[in-house]
């Protein structure tokens, strides 16, 4: 099996669709973000604006990275759902504290969160699994996230199983999936700038107030 190896030491762009002026300082982290997945939600090109990449720490203390969805945007935090029981599900109730961050590549934008996970209130996750199709229901009971599984098969006859047992009833969150609110301590804004001179700017919480630094590029 031939693979083609790359060097890609040309490939470079350069970044100057905005900035982030000092005025950005007084500003609460929350307003910043709410604006810039505005300005996502409305760019035609970015198809999953609330695509994030959740970084935790496992029981191994390797950092893992994987995309997850953002559901909730809130002054509490931001929502995402999942296994309780997957890789993601065992690091957290080992370590709560994670990492998100949003990368918008068309508006040359990042966000940086760090912040501590926990699990919402059963009810939360119940109300938010009844909205789902009928499909995604039936999947996440199917699936032991991030269990070895022997097939693609076993996974499809498991599903048409399970269909069938749902053809008049409707199906109930399983007790292993729900959502995590994760509480920010720490925001990091940047935006590409001409010569990477970027613009950074960090929020980092003391318990009573947002504290914020301009970031050397
Ligand atoms: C665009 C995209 C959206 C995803 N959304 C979710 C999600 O909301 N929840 C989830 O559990 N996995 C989601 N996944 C799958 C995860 O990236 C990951 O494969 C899965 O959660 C298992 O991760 P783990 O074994 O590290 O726990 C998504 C993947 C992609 C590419």
């Amino acid at each position: 099996m031939n693979y083609k190896e790359e060097d890609l030491s040309n490939f470079r762009k350069s970044y100057e669709k905005g900035l982030i002026s000092d005025d950005f300082k007084k500003f609460n982290p929350f307003f910043i973000f709410s604006n810039w997945f505005e300005e996502a939600k409305q760019d035609k090109d970015i198809l999953e604006p609330n695509a994030m990449t959740l970084s935790t720490v496992g029981l191994d203390y390797f950092p893992k990275s994987r995309i997850v969805l953002l559901k909730k945007f809130s002054s509490n935090g931001f929502t995402f759902f999942t296994n309780y029981e997957s890789n993601k599900g065992k690091s957290i109730s080992n370590n709560s504290k994670v990492c998100l961050n949003f990368y918008w590549p068309t508006l040359e934008k990042q966000i940086i969160i760090k912040g501590t996970a926990s699990k919402i209130p059963k009810k939360k996750s119940e109300e938010y699994f009844k909205s789902r199709p009928l499909g995604s229901k039936i999947g996440a009971i199917v699936s032991n996230q991030s269990e070895v599984i022997e097939s693609r098969e076993f996974l499809e006859a498991k599903f048409r199983e399970v269909s069938d047992l749902y053809t008049k009833i409707n199906p109930q969150r399983p007790r292993n999936w729900g959502g995590y609110l994760v509480k920010p301590l720490l925001f990091e804004f940047w935006q590409g700038r001409k010569n990477r001179l970027h613009d950074r700017l960090e929020f980092i919480y003391d318990g009573n107030t947002w504290n914020s630094n301009r970031l050397s590029p």
